[in-house]
């Protein structure tokens, strides 16, 4: 079987390297050379732990290769997967559907009869069935099939999230999709991954409301950190014993600074305008939405306040990709809060392990530092904003005599009370109790 995958961002690169483990011939298309160019070099094009040795692998054995020739790759496919951007719209929040009509028209020029279509993106319910349409009357009287099929990886962990995941959806219309899934799917089939087969409605509603619900679960854990931190309470203490309730689960209850990514924030946003474009309003998505936007800038708010107090001029960030072992930083909350903190006059010293290189061109005048002690040389305050694991044991003592102020914001509540002890660092947390304010 022949496989077609359009797109080589986070999911189809992901996606075509592993379908090419499973034993699959995958051709790997992006209409970007510069991207195919490097693919082709052997060059993984993002930060993804373990997925530069299965690229290398499966393309030294034949099974991988990348092209920007869609139209060649198309017509010898037996199924082509499309997993091109689908980003907010400005203005609106609508998902832009540009980049999917673009794919659809393109594959319907080229592909054989019986080929398969699948929607690996991420897509507003209906897209599917307005897709097939598209194609179908492209190609009138060439017969294939449409298949939706979410992908629920996350960046950091996504080549074992599509080797193992919690369950496989796939929206179809008519057996030879089905079919076609079950064939491609069989290597996780056989290690029991559960395959939801339902319609191609159902799996557009279950990818956005898979990400709401989770997206919604992280509001609320930060509301409540603002709770505890009013009246004295532990968010983490309080999470943890929720937590323990099956009903309610322990997954994705860290409080934080606001979530981002390249997905949680547009499909929210794409969630909420569909339920008000069907006049079947998601009002708790549209909270979460705005709660969550304001969260992020109160994180800076914060830290400017602190700045103010205590004189200090420069701040240290750590962490500029929205979570850690990615360099992505779509929508990450350092892209709202390094802004502000310069907008309020502060020089911003930063590091990451693997942003820089993304982050420098969109975020000017600041200073990049090559290690979190060389941030923090010389910073009025610092700011522990992405959980890398380069910033979950840091010398602290180091870093409070390295700065010239002794304020630590830890966003991610890497550190403990004992972690503090003994360091002259004013630290806060969140959700937490204050430790050595006014030491
Ligand atoms: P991305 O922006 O990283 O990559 C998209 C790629 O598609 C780009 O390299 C672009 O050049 C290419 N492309 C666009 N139009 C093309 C065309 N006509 N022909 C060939 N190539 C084309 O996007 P992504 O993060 O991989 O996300 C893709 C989709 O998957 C989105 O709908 C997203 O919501 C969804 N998704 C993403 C994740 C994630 O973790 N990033 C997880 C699950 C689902
Ligand atoms: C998320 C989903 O987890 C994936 O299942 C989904 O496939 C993907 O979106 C998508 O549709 O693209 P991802 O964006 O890679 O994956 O990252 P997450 O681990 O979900 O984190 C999202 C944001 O929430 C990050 O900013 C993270 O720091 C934040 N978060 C997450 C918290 O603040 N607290 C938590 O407990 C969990």
């Amino acid at each position: 079987m022949k496989i077609a995958m359009i797109g080589t961002g986070y999911v189809g690169l992901v996606s075509g390297v592993c379908f090419a483990e499973f034993g699959f011939q995958v051709t790997c298309v992006d209409k970007n050379p510069a991207i195919i160019e490097r693919l082709q070099a052997g060059e993984v094009t993002i930060f993804e732990p373990g997925l530069d040795e299965l690229l290398v692998r499966n393309a030294r054995d034949g099974r991988l290769v990348f092209t920007t020739d869609l139209a060649t790759t198309v017509s010898e496919a037996d199924v082509i997967f499309i997993a091109v951007g689908t980003p907010s719209r400005r203005g609106d929040g609508e998902a832009d559907l540009q980049y999917i009509h673009a794919a659809a028209d393109e594959i319907a020029a080229a592909m054989k009869p019986d080929a398969v279509v699948v929607i690996k993106s991420t897509v507003v319910v209906g897209t599917n069935a307005d897709v097939r349409e598209r194609i179908a009357r492209a190609r009138p009287g060439v017969p294939f099939s449409m298949v939706s099929n979410p992908e629920f990886l996350r960046e950091g962990s996504a080549v074992e999230d599509f080797m193992r995941p919690d369950r496989v959806v796939v929206g179809v219309h008519d057996e030879r999709g089905t079919a076609a899934m079950k064939r491609v799917y069989r290597p996780l089939y056989l290690r029991e991954t559960p395959m939801i087969v339902t319609t191609l409605e159902n799996a557009e509603i279950i990818k956005y409301a898979a990400n709401a619900f989770l997206a919604m679960k992280v509001t609320f854990i930060n509301e409540v950190a603002d709770l505890c931190e009013k009246v004295g309470g532990n968010v983490q203490d309080v999470a943890r014993a929720i937590g323990m309730d099956n009903r309610i689960g322990s997954k994705f209850l860290h409080a934080g600074p606001g979530f981002g990514g390249s997905c949680f924030p547009k499909d929210t946003r794409a969630y909420a305008a569909t339920g008000r474009k069907m006049n079947a309003p998601q009002t708790l998505i549209e909270q979460v939405v705005t709660v969550n936007e304001l969260r992020k800038r109160s994180m800076a708010e914060r830290v400017i306040e602190a700045a103010q107090k205590t004189g200090a001029k420069s701040v240290a960030v750590l962490g500029i990709a929205f979570k850690p072992n990615t360099d992505d930083i779509r929508e990450s909350p350092a892209l709202d809060i390094i802004p502000a903190l310069q907008k309020a006059g502060l020089a911003v010293r930063a590091h990451d392990p693997e942003a820089r290189s993304v982050a420098e061109p969109v975020l000017p005048g600041v200073i990049w530092c090559k290690s979190a002690y060389e941030a923090t040389d010389g910073a009025g305050i610092a700011v522990l904003l992405t959980e890398w694991n380069a910033y979950r044991a840091l010398d602290l003592k180091r870093v409070a005599s390295l700065m010239s102020g002794n304020i630590l914001f830890d966003l991610r509540n890497v550190y403990s009370a004992q972690d503090l002890e003994g360091t002259g660092l004013d630290y806060r947390s969140v959700g937490r109790p204050l430790v050595g304010k006014g030491d």
